[in-house]
């Protein structure tokens, strides 16, 4: 019977090493902003930026604490980084005026060699288990595929449908979760911050 190290070990380029490990889930920082772009922009691809999640979000800081980065430790200083997730505050302003907080949950990228291997649900557990944690999981939503988020995260889009987004959205792939979660019409857009 192979050890789980030695089931792990993927095929690499001649010369190279093997990947061994299951990569570690750690909070994302500052430094590794720049690799988080690029792999965005290998998962998402480079016109990502006009895709209606970034509107939604607009120009505001991450949710302080609910970013990970998940690295495979080894040869490299500080490992490579082969997934993130980052979340943003987000509202809804429902057509009488009042501000429903929301958290946004990613972008969640994994490396396109890496995936499938439940780096991606083990970056959201942790961005979830962070928001129960601050008192953040009252209110979530994503645009994502009902088949991953659904299945494994409890994510519908049961109270979505009288939300309006300042681009286009397939109405089947924005999903929300939790009690606070608002069933009514109104603007979802940037929020300045979250009250925990
Ligand atoms: C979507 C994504 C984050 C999933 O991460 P991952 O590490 O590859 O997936 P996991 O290993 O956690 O999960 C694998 C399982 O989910 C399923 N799955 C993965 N992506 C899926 C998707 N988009 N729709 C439906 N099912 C999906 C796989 O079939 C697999 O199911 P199985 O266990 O029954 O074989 C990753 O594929 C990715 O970065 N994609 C490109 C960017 C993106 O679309 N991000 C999500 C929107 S924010």
């Amino acid at each position: 019977m192979p050890s789980p190290t030695v089931r792990l070990q993927r095929a690499a380029p001649a010369g190279r090493d093997p990947i061994t490990t299951t990569p570690a889930i750690l909070p994302l920082t500052p430094d590794r902003t720049a690799e988080v772009e690029h792999l965005l922009d290998r998962a998402f691809g480079p016109d990502r930026r006009t895709r209606t999640a970034y509107k939604v979000r607009g120009d505001v800081a991450p949710v302080a604490g609910l970013s990970f980065m998940a690295v495979d430790e080894g040869a490299v200083d500080g490992g490579v980084l082969v997934g993130s997730i980052q979340c943003w505050p987000v509202a809804l302003v429902d057509d009488h005026g009042t501000a429903h907080p929301l958290v946004m949950v990613g972008p969640i990228a994994v490396a396109p060699e890496r995936q499938q291997d439940g780096i991606g649900r083990r970056l959201t557990t942790a961005a979830l288990d962070a928001a129960a944690a601050h008192g953040l999981d009252a209110a979530l939503m994503l645009i994502g595929d009902p088949e991953y988020y659904g299945r494994f995260f409890d994510f519908t889009a049961d109270r979505t449908a009288g939300w309006r987004l300042p681009g286009p959205v397939e109405r089947r792939r924005l999903l929300a979760r939790g009690p606070a979660v608002p069933d009514a019409a109104g603007v979802l857009g940037p929020a300045l911050r979250l009250a925990a």
